[in-house]
Order: C-alpha cells, then sequence, then structure tokens
C-alpha cells in the first residue's frame, strides 16, 4: 500500500503538535537538490495527472457499460470497449512514465545528497568526529539519505497520485450523485478518526523497531570486527545469546508495530465499506424509484472505493514525511557544519623550498572533547630546520599531541606554532600538511596492495620511486616476501601485516613524498631488535637533511637525536643531550632505566 510521501501529507495528520512549520522547511532542502531537474519534475507531473485522469474513466465506464452497453446492444458495446481499452493504455503508460521518472529523480537526489555531504565531512576536522560520532555520521549518509531516497521517489509520487484521485474523486462523486456524496462526506471523518488515533501510535512503534533493528547490527558489527577478542576470550556463547536477545527485542517491537497496523487497517476497512454499503442501500433504492441510473450507481461506488483509498495512502505517507523531514533536518547540520580548522581567507604562501622549522610558543591546549584536562601547558620548543629531536616521556604525557597540533588537526587555546616563522593559522593546512611526513603510533594500512599504500602519499609516484621508498624503509626484505610483492593486496586495516610490517609501509609512504619535516611517532616500537637495527640505519638515512621529530622510547633510537625533550603532564621537564640528561638523574634517567630493564627481559625471553 502507500508509503513515503511529499509536503501534501502535512495537512492530514492533525495529531502532529511539534512545530511543523521548522519541520517543513528542512524539506526545502530536498527541493533545492531536485530543482536542476526541474524538466523532469514537470514531466513526472504531466504523467501523474495522465494516471489520474485515466484511473477517475475508470468509472466513467463503468457506467457507461451498465446504462449503454448492456441495455444499447452490441453496437454501442464495442465502442465502449475500444474506449476502455484507451483507459487502460493511458493508465499503463502514464504509470510507467511516473514510476520511472519520480523514482530516477529519487535516486539522482540521494546520489547528490550523498556526494554533498562526503564532501563536506571529509574537510571537517578530527575534532568534529570526536565530539560527534563517526557513526553517526555514516548513519547521516547511509540511513538517512535512503530514508529521503523513498520520499523524493516513490513517496512523492504515491502522494501526488493519491491527492489527485482523492480531489478528481470528490469531484466525479459530487457530478453522479450529489445525495449521495452528502453520505461519503459523513464517512470520510469517520475514516480519518482511527487513521489520527493509530497513526500516531503505529509512527512512534515503527520508530522503536528502527532503533532496535540498528542496535541489533551495531552488535554484530562490533563484534565480528573484534572477532580475535571474541573467540580469545571465549565469549562466543555469550555474544550469542546477546545478539539473539537483540534479534527477539527487534521482533517483539516489531509485532507490536504490525498489530497496531493491523488495528489501524481494520478500522479503515470496516468504516470505509460500512459506508460502501449504505452507499449501495440506499443507491439501490434511487436505482428502483428511478432517481438514478443503474451505471451512475456502480461508477459512484467505484469512486467512493478510489476516494476512501487516496485518503488512507495519504494518511500513511505522512509518517513518512515526518521521518523524511527529521532525516533531512540532520543532513543540512551536517551540510551546514563549518570546520573549524580551515584556510584563512589570504593564506600566506609556504616557501616552494621550505627550511622545515618548527616553532611551538606558549601553547597551551586541552581537546575539544575533554576541556577540563591540560595536555600541553605553555608549551615552547623551537626545532632548527634540519634538526633530529626526540620527545620522551611516559605515557600519556603529551607526545602525539604536540603532533596533532604541528599537523593543526586541532588549533591551541592560546600561544602559536610557526612553521618557517609562519603561524601555521595564516596558512592553508593543506599546505602545511604536504610539507610534512607523518608516521603515526598506530600506522593505516588501506585495503589496497604495497603500491598503493605506498603511494598515498603521492599518488603519481613512479614505481621506481615507490621502490625507492620501500628500500630506505627497509621494507623492501618483507615485500619480496609476499606472495604477489608489491601487487599483493594487504587486507582490511592491514590484517596480513605484523606490526613492525605496517610501521615500515608506513615509513616508506611517509618519506616517498620528500617532507621537510618528518613526524614519527614511535615508529620502532612495534620492531624486534633485529628489524630495530635495520630500521635504525634507514631512518638515518631518511632523517639526513631534514627537519625530524620522533617521539621514541628506545634508547638507541633517542640517542641517536640531536636534542631530547623530556615531557611529562604536558610540561617539559628537561632537555639537552644524551648524556646531560642522564648526568641531571631526572625523569630521563628513570625511564632508561625501565627501557635497559625491558631491553634485558626481552634478550633473556628470546634465549
Ligand atoms: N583525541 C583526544 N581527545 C581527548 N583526549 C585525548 C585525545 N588524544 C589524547 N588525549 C589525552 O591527552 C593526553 C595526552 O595524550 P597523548 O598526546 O596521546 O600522549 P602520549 O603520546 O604522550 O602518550 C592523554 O591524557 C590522553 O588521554
Ligand atoms: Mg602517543
Amino acid at each position: 500500500m502507500a508509503r513515503k510521501s511529499s509536503t501534501y501529507g502535512g495537512s492530514l495528520d492533525l495529531s502532529n503538535e511539534r512545530s511543523k512549520s521548522k519541520e517543513l522547511k528542512h524539506l526545502k532542502l530536498l527541493f533545492e537538490f531536485a530543482k536542476p531537474y526541474w524538466k523532469i519534475m514537470i514531466l513526472a507531473i504531466i504523467a501523474l495527472i495522465g494516471a489520474a485522469i485515466g484511473t477517475l474513466g475508470i468509472g466513467r465506464v463503468i457506467q457507461l457499460l451498465i446504462d449503454r452497453g448492456f441495455e444499447g446492444g452490441s453496437k454501442g458495446l464495442t465502442e465502449i470497449i475500444i474506449l476502455a481499452y484507451l483507459v487502460v493504455l493511458i493508465i499503463s503508460i502514464a504509470t510507467f512514465m511516473r514510476y520511472y521518472l519520480v523514482m530516477w529523480l529519487g535516486e539522482r537526489v540521494v546520489a547528490d545528497l550523498r556526494s554533498s555531504i562526503y564532501k563536506k565531512v571529509i574537510t571537517l576536522s578530527p575534532s568534529y568526529f570526536e565530539l560527534n560520532k563517526t557513526t553517526e555520521v555514516l548513519s547521516r549518509i547511509s540511513i538517512d539519505t535512503t530514508l529521503i531516497q523513498s520520499i523524493v521517489g516513490a513517496g512523492a509520487s504515491i502522494a501526488l497520485r493519491n491527492l489527485m484521485l482523492l480531489i478528481g474523486g470528490l469531484i466525479m462523486l459530487n457530478i453522479t450523485s450529489f445525495k449521495l456524496s452528502l453520505l461519503i462526506m459523513i464517512s470520510i471523518p469517520l475514516i480519518i478518526l482511527p487513521l489520527i488515533l493509530f497513526g500516531k501510535r503505529v509512527r512512534k512503534l515503527s520508530r522503536e523497531t528502527q532503533a532496535a533493528i540498528s542496535n541489533v547490527n551495531s552488535v554484530a558489527d562490533e563484534t565480528l570486527k573484534e572477532i580475535r577478542t571474541v573467540q580469545s576470550y571465549v565469549r562466543e556463547d555469550l555474544e550469542i545469546s546477546r545478539f539473539i536477545d537483540n534479534v527477539n527485542f527487534s521482533f517483539s517491537k516489531a509485532k507490536n508495530q504490525i498489530m497496531a497496523r493491523g488495528w489501524l487497517t481494520f478500522a479503515v476497512i470496516a468504516v470505509a465499506f460500512g459506508s460502501v454499503v449504505s452507499v449501495l442501500w440506499i443507491g439501490a433504492s434511487d436505482v428502483m424509484i428511478g432517481d438514478m441510473t443503474a451505471g451512475d450507481l456502480g461508477a459512484f461506488v467505484v469512486y467512493a472505493i478510489m476516494t476512501a483509498a487516496s485518503i488512507a495512502a495519504l494518511s500513511e505517507v505522512y509518517g513518512d514525511l515526518q521521518r523524511a523531514a527529521g532525516a533531512s533536518e540532520r543532513i543540512s547540520e551536517l551540510l551546514s557544519a563549518v570546520p573549524n580548522i580551515k584556510a584563512p581567507n589570504n593564506p600566506l604562501k609556504i616557501n616552494t623550498n621550505p627550511l622545515g622549522s618548527i616553532e611551538f610558543n606558549n601553547v597551551n591546549f586541552s581537546y575539544p572533547s575533554r576541556q577540563e584536562i591540560k595536555v600541553l601547558k605553555n608549551f615552547s620548543i623551537k626545532v632548527e630546520s634540519g634538526e633530529t629531536v626526540a620527545l620522551v616521556g611516559p605515557s600519556g604525557a603529551g607526545k602525539s599531541t604536540v603532533f596533532q597540533l604541528i599537523l593543526r588537526f586541532y588549533d591551541p587555546e592560546s600561544g602559536y606554532i610557526s612553521f618557517d616563522n609562519l603561524n601555521i593559522v595564516r596558512v592553508d593546512p593543506r599546505e602545511l600538511r604536504s610539507n610534512i611526513g607523518v608516521v603515526p603510533q598506530e600506522p593505516v594500512i588501506f585495503n589496497a596492495d604495497v603500491w598503493k599504500n605506498i603511494s598515498y602519499s603521492k599518488p603519481n609516484a613512479s614505481d621506481a620511486e615507490i621502490i625507492a621508498a620501500a628500500e630506505i624503509s627497509a621494507a623492501t626484505e618483507f615485500i619480496d616476501r609476499l606472495p604477489d610483492g608489491y601487487n599483493t593486496n594487504l587486507g582490511e586495516r592491514g590484517v596480513k601485516l605484523s606490526g613492525g610490517q605496517k610501521q615500515r609501509i608506513a615509513i616508506a609512504r611517509a618519506v616517498l613524498h620528500n617532507p621537510s619535516i618528518l613526524l614519527l611517532d614511535e615508529a620502532t616500537s612495534s620492531l624486534d631488535s633485529e628489524n630495530e637495527s635495520i630500521i635504525q640505519e634507514s631512518l638515518e638515512k631518511v632523517v639526513k637533511n631534514r627537519t625530524t621529530i620522533m617521539i621514541a622510547h628506545r634508547m638507541s633510537t633517542i640517542q641517536k637525536a640531536d636534542r631530547i625533550i623530556v615531557l611529562d603532564k604536558g610540561l617539559i621537564v628537561s632537555e639537552g643531550s644524551h648524556e646531560k640528561l642522564i648526568k641531571e638523574g631526572g625523569l630521563y634517567t628513570k625511564l632508561s632505566k625501565l627501557q635497559f630493564k625491558n631491553a634485558n627481559i626481552r634478550e633473556v625471553s628470546s634465549i
């Protein structure tokens, strides 16, 4: 039966107490997106009108068939049959056109919407995704747009068609028999009444059902993604029963919804057909006494059924209209989100051959999602061009945060950061970032082959360049052993690689585009001693001639730095060479002792 909708449904549900004007306003977004296809819209409306006229013609044909066909002999009958075929032809062609054009429009609008949302979302800063969950953003791209698709597509067409049938049907009822249509007019409110009473409940239950289903999905999503954890703790049975509970819960919600919808249908059918029977009763006696023809009565009943059906369809479509309005409200919100990190109006240009110096000046910073914790306090450092600086400190000290700020994923609360003596808020962040190569703490591997994974930093790199980058990162050794070498697909999230291998791919990616600044976040942390010494050598080559800041906890790595900065709880606690810091005997000494102890343990365990 009827689903989905257009703005026309809005006048029907009187039970809607929430700000209606606001909701309808949000549907304007859809109109904006449909506007470029106005030619299609006009054709679709023509098809709709054609189909409605054809459908209304059925009543006329029936009337003629009864009055003239049966009584006027075979000659009249032929003409009426030809007319009937004509009506069928009009209805079928117009219906095909209506269906194709309207569905086309729905698909097109949703495709454009999805692209617009994605174009927007990919520019938003990481803090946006911390304050608004990524899954929520994803559901706007998939679920909300699908909801809208049903409105712009099928729903709009159903609503328009039924609206035309309603208006046309009412006119034809009055033309056919004014007296009987008065009777119909009385029964219409009786049909609308249960629609209002049950309609609201049906919609509420349908929302609940949706929520329960999405719960089922998220349980499956989480457990299948983390299948190793589930199986290693032998929690399959627990997860199965959790899943089944969720499934049963969504079933019970769906059952309630079906029941409510069933009662709604019952009430509407009882009243609608009850009044049809009354019409037949009164109409039949009118035919007996000659007040109307049998054909008029037949046509009248057909129109009455059409009108009732169109009211039912329109009311059902209204619930979908509301949901689509909610969906388009959420989408407009997303589309109007302003990235808080963006290029200034007149960005300063970074030199084509940048020196790659970095300065933090009295920087204070908290993450937007956790404002109460100060992550960096009065943080000032100056890293000269070509220098290699090691950042050390316990976990949670704020080391990775320093990198996030250099990349300008966040802005400091006070103080400033400069690149080659340009305050980074005054340059285009994209230009800034293209001068930086990062190896993150948790390297990211895409579901693609080695070529694509390394050249992500420089898509137009030649094969030779990619191989050179892999060589310098000591990655060729294992790449050559992969089943298809560089053509091997590395699997979703790099599941086919070890931690150290992922890191070497990430290093190759970072050096490929030859950045003036290299940021290495614990780039050697996942390597065993042997691989570490391999990569140590290659890092020395990589680090040469460019500014490097590395977060490290291996003494062997740290000692290679020109300068060491010791961070604790967002504060610089000391700074200098390895020898100087050891002599001071502070946090650095403690960290280095821990390190040696760990190294010993590792050596012992490898015997
Ligand atoms: N995206 C984030 N949102 C909120 N807090 C964060 C975020 N990232 C890190 N933090 C917090 O900031 C502090 C410093 O983190 P981080 O710079 O990652 O430390 P380190 O790299 O030195 O181990 C920690 O207390 C951590 O919990
Ligand atoms: Mg870190």
